[in-house]
C-alpha cells in the first residue's frame, strides 16, 4: 500500500502533536514536530540576544540563519528529541520563555521560508504525519489526509498546564492562558502563511474528548483515506 503524507494542523495546545505521535507509531510513519522547529530557531535567537520580550532582531536573525541547523534524533527512549546544531534541546525548547518568543520568530518570512524548506525535504519520501499551522496549506498542500484541531482557550490553557506541570517546568495558569491566547492571535493574524483550516481539512474539536477517542478517530479517518 502506499504511503501517504498527513497534515495535522490547529491551535496552541490542541493536542494535535500527541494524536500525530500516537497515530504515526501505530502506522508506522515517521512524525515530525515542526513546531518544535521554530522553538529551536526561538532559542538560539535568545541565546544569541536577538529576541526578548517578544522584540526580535530581525535583520540580525536573518543574517544569522545559515549559521542554524535543526533536526531530529531518536533516543534510546525511544522518543524523538529536536537537535540544534547537534545539541539536545528537546527539554529547552518547551519552557515558558520559549513559548513566550516563538511566535514573533515565527512571523519572519525568512524563518518559514528555511524551515518549510526543511520540512518539504523531510516528507519527501512521503509515510509521514507532521504537525503544525501551515502544514495543509502551506508545507503540503497535496496531503493526502488533512486534519484541523480545535478547543476551547480555557482547556488548551488547563493542557498546557498539566504538561507543564508533569515535565517540572513552573507557570502558572494565567501566564499560560495568556500565552496560548496571544500565541492564537499572532498565529491566525500573521501576514506570511497564517494559522488557517485548509478547505479541505476535516476539522476535529477535541474540548470533551478523550486522548483514546480522539486517537481512534484519527485512525479511522487514515483508514477510511487510505481504503477510499
Ligand atoms: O506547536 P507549537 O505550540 O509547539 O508551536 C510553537 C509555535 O511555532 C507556534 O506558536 C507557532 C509556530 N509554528 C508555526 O508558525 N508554524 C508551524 N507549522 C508550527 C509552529
Amino acid at each position: 500500500m502506499d504511503k501517504i503524507i498527513i497534515a495535522i494542523d490547529g491551535y496552541s495546545s490542541s493536542g494535535k502533536s500527541s494524536m500525530a505521535k500516537a497515530l504515526a507509531s501505530k502506522i508506522g510513519y515517521r512524525y515530525i514536530d515542526s513546531g518544535a522547529m521554530y522553538r529551536a530557531v526561538t532559542l538560539w535567537a535568545m541565546r544569541n540576544g536577538l529576541v526578548a520580550n517578544g522584540d526580535v532582531d530581525r535583520e540580525a536573525l536573518i543574517a544569522d540563519l545559515p549559521k542554524i541547523n535543526v533536526d531530529f534524533r531518536v533516543m534510546p527512549d525511544g522518543k524523538q528529541h529536536t537537535l540544534l546544531n547537534g545539541e539536545d534541546v528537546e527539554e529547552l525548547i518547551r519552557r515558558m520563555d520559549v513559548s513566550s518568543n516563538v511566535s514573533q520568530v515565527s512571523v519572519i518570512p525568512e524563518v518559514r521560508h528555511k524551515l518549510v524548506d526543511l520540512q518539504q525535504e523531510l516528507g519527501n519520501g512521503k509515510g509521514i504525519v507532521m504537525d503544525g499551522r501551515d502544514i495543509g496549506t502551506t508545507v503540503f498542500p497535496h496531503a493526502e489526509m488533512k486534519v484541523f484541531v480545535t478547543a476551547s482557550v480555557e482547556t488548551r490553557a488547563q493542557r498546557r498546564l498539566q504538561e507543564l506541570a508533569a515535565k517540572g517546568i513552573p507557570a502558572n495558569y494565567e501566564e499560560v492562558f495568556a500565552n496560548v491566547a496571544q500565541r492564537d492571535h499572532i498565529d491566525e493574524t500573521r501576514e506570511e502563511s497564517p494559522l488557517r483550516k485548509a478547505a479541505d481539512a476535516v476539522t476535529l474539536d477535541n474540548s470533551t474528548m478523550s486522548v483514546e477517542a480522539q486517537n481512534q478517530w484519527l485512525l479511522d479517518l487514515y483508514h477510511s483515506k487510505i481504503n477510499a
